[in-house]
């Protein structure tokens, strides 16, 4: 069975080019308000979009460079701080779980967002490492303390001349389980692997984007034509952030009390 819902979120992929077609401020309200029709925790969510490259640059966001519309989706306890002052409530909330809460807020709007963006013939790709630019952000776009950026997200016109595949997933088997938690064997991680990485190389992903993670402490004996997922996402969890957690330390500078 199948339907445009479905057909649209199962034909996604990530677009990484661009046309140089701009994209309408009646188009951006409403992605913008199907984003804000998601399921929320508590409203803990806010959005800066940008169109000024200059800006993304002072902000230290770096993106493809055909990109029209930047946003950043942030985290945001001043709204909500503000509303309960006006309550005469005072705040007295665990700030690791009020992340929490925000980060739930935050990637169901954005899913609702990318999906809106979709059907409307709009492409786009999710940055990860925002939340690691957040002082230049909160210069940039004066964000105050209690406000922190968790991912950025551009958006635009594909550009159709530059093919995107549908990249392959671990089956659905081994990640989704009925009453019971599947405790992986080594053959299941081999199905794991064995999908994920015949997909990526048939690709030619890592090869195209010429994507590899160095290795600081270990001899590198793969070449990019076969450099896979499970060998990627490995060396990004081996080395990055081994020398201590930046992230918790940027959350605490941006005011959030962490223990
Ligand atoms: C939270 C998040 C962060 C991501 N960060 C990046 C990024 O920094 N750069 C990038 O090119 N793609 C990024 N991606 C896109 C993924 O690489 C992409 O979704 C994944 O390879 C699957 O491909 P698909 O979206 O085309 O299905 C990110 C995706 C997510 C969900």
């Amino acid at each position: 069975m199948t339907n445009d819902v479905l057909d649209t979120i199962n034909n996604r992929r990530s677009i990484r080019e661009f046309l140089d077609k701009p994209v309408s401020d009646d188009i951006l309200s409403q992605i913008l308000e199907a984003g804000f029709r998601a399921p929320f925790a508590a409203q803990l969510c806010s959005v800066i979009y940008t169109r000024n490259r200059e800006k993304m640059k002072n902000a230290g966001i770096t993106v493809y460079p055909t990109v029209p519309v930047h946003m950043i989706f942030f985290i945001d306890l001043v709204r909500l701080e503000k509303i309960m002052t006006h309550r005469g409530h005072e705040y007295g909330y665990d700030d690791m779980m009020a992340i929490w809460l925000g980060m739930q807020d935050v990637v169901l709007m954005i899913e609702n967002l990318t999906i809106a963006a979709e059907s409307l013939g709009l492409g786009s790709v999710l940055y990860g490492l925002t939340p690691l630019r957040a002082d230049s952000i909160a210069k940039t776009f004066n964000v105050p303390k209690r406000v922190f950026p968790v991912v950025g997200i551009s958006i635009g016109y594909p550009d159709p001349a530059e093919e995107t595949e549908i990249r392959p997933r671990i089956p659905l088997e081994m990640a989704a389980f009925e009453d019971e938690y599947r405790n992986h064997s080594d053959e299941d991680i081999n199905i794991c692997m064995k999908k994920m990485d015949t997909g990526f190389i048939a690709q030619g992903y890592y090869i195209k984007s010429r994507t590899k993670v160095e290795l600081v402490d270990k001899e590198d004996t793969i070449g990019f034509d076969k450099y896979s997922w499970s060998e990627h996402i490995s060396r990004k969890f081996r080395s990055a952030f081994r020398k201590g957690d930046p992230l918790l330390d940027i959350l605490r500078r941006h005011g959030f009390d962490l223990k």
